[in-house]
């Protein structure tokens, strides 16, 4: 069990990638508190797991609302009496052309994206630091964080600022004993991909994946994992892209 006795907060659990983290995480011997704003699908993802006899919890929480957080790292850390690992998944996309997005749609992205990631890691990674807890953070980035493309100005701004965040932190906290990386997803099969494919279904997302499928939850899932676990005890600072080698194909899109 590679993360045996390891308390985590995954944001964004109840549905998707952040699900899958938390399966992957429970397996591995993981204690879990699920954050997300969706209460219904909060409490069945909770049951779901607790019934297979894994410990995991969840608490209610708009990220967005930065007077939440407060609340939510006192609960975080009294829950499973600490927090070793902090996954900062959640996250929203609208496809929109950047002519067309309004000031209030460019701040709720950004705000939900990056911001809610700078105040939720910077208060946990003082607790951390506090309690001399050595302490991994993983940032859900995307493919998008890295390469520009249309009809995602604010998305994509989100995601490239998640990168930088996690290799400017890392620099900070590595002496801390705290490491702190990111992932780069490409095309992943979840509702939010699903919501995206609505919206123009002009893309043939396959076809542009040199591996010619989407990728699963799962196994981005399994990324987190090695990022979260000791096997990465000399990463931090990286992104890690799991793309079916989309962005390696990039001068032929
Ligand atoms: N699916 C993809 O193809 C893909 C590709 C690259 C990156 N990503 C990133 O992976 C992450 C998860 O995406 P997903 O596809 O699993 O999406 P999803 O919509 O299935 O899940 C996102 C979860 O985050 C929660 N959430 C959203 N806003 C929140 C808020 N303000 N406060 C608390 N919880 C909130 C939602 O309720 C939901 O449970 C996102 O950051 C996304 O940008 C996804």
């Amino acid at each position: 069990m590679r993360l045996k006795g390891k308390r985590a907060l995954v944001t964004g659990g109840a549905s998707g990638i952040g699900k899958a983290i938390v399966a992957k995480f429970l397996t591995e011997g993981a204690l879990v508190l699920i954050v997300d704003k969706n209460k219904g699908e909060l409490e069945k993802t909770c049951d779901e797991f607790k019934k297979t006899g894994h410990p995991c919890k969840g608490i209610v929480t708009d990220l967005r609302d930065r007077g939440q957080l407060d609340v939510l790292v006192e609960h975080a850390w009294s829950c499973w009496d600490g927090v070793d690992v902090l996954v900062n998944n959640a996250g929203i996309a609208v496809r929109e052309p950047f002519l067309d997005i309004e000031a209030d749609r460019w701040d709720e992205i950004l705000a939900i994206n990056l911001s809610a990631i700078f105040y939720l890691t910077q208060k946990i990674t003082k607790k951390m630091i506090e309690h001399v807890v050595k302490g991994s953070i993983v940032n859900m980035a995307s493919k998008n964080g890295i390469a520009g493309s249309s009809a995602l100005a604010h998305y994509n701004t989100s995601k490239g600022g998640i990168i930088l965040l996690t290799e400017s932190i890392a620099v900070e906290l590595a002496g801390k004993g705290i490491r702190v990386n990111a992932l780069a997803p490409g095309f992943i099969e979840t509702p939010l991909d699903q919501k995206l494919k609505q919206a123009d279904d002009s893309l043939s997302l396959t076809e542009r994946t040199p591996m010619q499928r989407l990728g699963t939850a799962e196994e981005v899932a399994n990324c987190a994992l090695f990022l979260a676990s000791d096997e990465a005890s000399y990463v931090t600072g990286s992104t890690l892209v799991v793309d079916g080698g989309h962005l390696a194909n990039a001068s032929e899109l």
